[in-house]
């Protein structure tokens, strides 16, 4: 059956969200110097934007994490790679992910870094699917909370793919 694309979040929304975002953080790190963190791959996009959307003092590094790979389903197994060059002791932490869906790769990052002794961590996400959470993982701040559906673009990928995709959707059976 052929699909089609059904837009879910527009590009001007999440530009507006985002810029909402931007000022809560900055309000909430008055006077830090912080330590940002994307995830790669899927948090690239949203992190871009939020990031420089801020005022706040930071310095930017990066961790991979593993992702759903050539499937929809998570399979509970999360990995974490690469090696922070920034100091993480004593630094108040930000990560920023695509989306929180069973909350396990969120959960290991945020254990991970906890286990480096920082000041704070706190985890900001474009998306959150709550029907979906399988351990007990609440992302501080989130941007937009869905319905359980698989959507692509702004950083979300299928089979790798359109991650470059400038708003949120999803696909739908042509009837
Ligand atoms: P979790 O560990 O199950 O919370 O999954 C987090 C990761 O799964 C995200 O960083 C995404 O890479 C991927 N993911 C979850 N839901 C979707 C989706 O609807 N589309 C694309 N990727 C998704
Ligand atoms: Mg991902």
């Amino acid at each position: 059956m052929a699909k089609t694309e059904k837009i879910l979040i527009e590009r001007k929304e999440i530009e507006k969200r985002v810029v909402e975002l931007a000022g809560e953080l900055d309000e909430r790190f008055q006077g830090v110097d912080l330590l940002v963190v994307p995830l790669l791959r899927g948090g690239f996009v949203f992190a871009a934007d939020l990031v420089r959307e801020m005022k706040t003092r930071m310095e930017i590094d990066f961790l991979t994490t593993s992702s759903y790979e050539h499937q929809e389903v998570s399979t509970g197994n999360v990995k974490i790679f690469g090696n922070l060059r920034a100091q993480v002791k004593d630094r108040h932490v930000l990560i920023i992910d695509d989306i929180v869906d069973s909350g396990r790769t969120m959960e290991s990052v945020v254990e991970y870094m906890k286990s480096m002794g920082p000041a704070s961590v706190t985890s900001v996400v474009l998306l959150d699917k709550p029907s979906r959470r399988e351990v007990d993982f609440h992302a501080d701040y989130a941007a937009f909370t869905i319905e359980d559906v698989f959507i692509v673009g702004f950083g979300l990928d299928y089979e790798s793919h359109y991650r470059n995709v400038p708003y949120i959707y999803t696909y739908v059976d042509e009837d």
